[in-house]
């Protein structure tokens, strides 16, 4: 067996809370897919009794599988877990009984009320009438959809939604809850709204949380530590502060105005001795490469909307009868990056992003760089590492591109679409 992930331990803790005992413990596990693809590749570690931890990965990373494979949905292709001291495999249905999972893709049934939903999971779970009656009501309070329980579904907003599925997720009062995006695709107030359940459920009930997100603010906000996956691996495990500060240094930022300075720029950078490294981004402060992706769509087609790429996507055919170019095919169905992690859009790419040492000092000779090779610069931008840092210099990607992918889109787009068909057929 290949020798198992340098995480195996369970991470930094805090003096004092050594005693804490493992609620998870993961060894070895894997899976592979039809013999060839290794989604989630022996990977070990284990979460503390009242732990919330964030597992940040980019698209396709393995995160999601992870959690079917500890939810007993999926059987493991080889290694072991234990949860609540029961394990995955030998006792499935007392690992059931002591988790909640809020899934990625929703699952609500939106023609019946919030209340009738909650009704519904404590039958399943064998709750007497009067013990889910009592449940129901307090799990309502707790994520603050009590005047609206006995509204259909459908008439919620994404955020009550997510609320709801939280509580239902919580009703059978599991030791351990799996939420697997819990914001995806909310604003920015919802979400904030949603952490604060989050948090509090873990504090007042002492629930323990693995909580996959693309956002690493989310994760910075929430978590005590933090796993990041990449390609079934770990590449990353501690708390946020301990991640940032592994990246000792400071990041300059630099977004050009052409992009084909980036490649001329780069080797020069990579030279010396003070920068420590460079890696290319969207832009040091865009939207990145979903708007690389949008305008060369614009480019390409004439009139040939988001609903016609998003009909024919799966046959590489724009709508209309008529083909998507190679390149775009090729980006929805291999993703954003090739093997080395560098953009398959890197021709499109305006940033770079180095990690410097004093980086204060280095401006004046990265902007006199930049002048003698004729590059103009847009912007200069100079900070601490943050997570996002973190994610780039272990995964060789911009989370910022992840979260933003064309595949993000198209299923944030297809989860709105699927809440608004019901919608209307109701
Ligand atoms: N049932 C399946 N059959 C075959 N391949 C699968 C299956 N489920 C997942 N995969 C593959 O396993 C890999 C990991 O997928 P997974 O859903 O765990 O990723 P993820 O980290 O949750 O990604 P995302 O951030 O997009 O949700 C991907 O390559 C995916 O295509
Ligand atoms: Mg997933």
């Amino acid at each position: 067996m290949e020798a198992s992930s340098e995480f195996d331990q369970t991470g930094r803790m805090e003096v004092g809370e050594c005693n804490r005992i493992n609620i998870i413990e993961v060894k070895a596990l894997t899976k592979v897919f039809n013999d060839k693809v290794r989604a989630v590749d022996n990977i070990s570690f284990s979460v503390k009794k009242g732990e919330i931890l964030g597992f940040l990965g980019p698209n396709g990373a393995g995160k999601t599988t992870t959690l079917n494979m500890l939810s007993t949905l999926l059987r493991p292709t080889s290694g072991s877990a234990t949860v609540n001291g029961h394990d995955i495999l030998q006792n499935p249905d007392a690992v059931r009984r002591s988790i909640g999972y809020v899934f990625q893709d929703p699952t609500l049934d939106i023609e019946l009320t919030g209340r009738e939903n909650l009704d519904f999971h404590g039958r399943l779970y064998k709750l007497k009438r009067d013990v889910r009656q009592q449940r129901n009501k307090e799990m309502l309070e707790i994520v603050q959809l009590t005047d609206r329980a006995d509204d259909l579904v459908k008439t919620y907003s994404g955020g009550m939604k997510r609320r709801l599925e939280i509580a239902r997720g919580l009703l059978h009062h599991p030791q351990v809850l799996f939420l697997d995006e819990p914001t995806l695709g909310l604003d920015p107030q919802t979400r904030r709204s949603i952490w604060e359940h989050i948090q509090r459920l873990n504090q007042d009930k002492q629930v323990t949380i693995i909580l996959t997100t693309h956002y690493t603010e989310e994760a910075d906000y929430l978590a005590e530590r933090i796993l990041i996956i990449d390609f079934g691996k770990i590449v990353a495990l501690d708390t946020p502060d301990q991640l940032k500060a592994q990246l000792e240094g400071d990041i300059v930022s630099l977004t050009f105005k052409d992009p084909k300075e980036v490649p001329k720029i780069r080797p020069l950078l990579e030279k010396k001795d003070w920068v420590r490294r460079v890696n290319v981004v969207a832009s040091g402060n865009s939207q990145g490469t979903l708007s690389r992706m949008m305008h060369m769509m614009r480019g390409m087609s004439d009139g040939v909307g988001m609903g016609g790429m998003m009909t024919g996507m799966n046959s590489g055919s724009m709508g209309g009868g008529r083909k998507m170019p190679k390149h775009v095919q090729q980006m929805m169905t291999q993703g954003m990056t090739n093997e080395s992690g560098q953009h398959d859009l890197n021709q499109g790419s305006k940033g770079l992003n180095l990690l410097v040492d004093d980086g204060g000092h280095r401006i004046p000779e990265i902007v006199k760089l930049a002048e003698k090779t004729g590059a103009v610069l847009e912007s200069v931008e100079l900070h601490k590492p943050t997570l996002d840092d973190v994610f780039l210099s272990v995964t060789g990607r911009d989370i910022r591109d992840e979260r933003g992918s064309f595949m993000e889109m198209v299923r944030r787009h297809r989860i709105m679409r699927h809440a608004r068909g019901r919608q209307v057929r109701g």
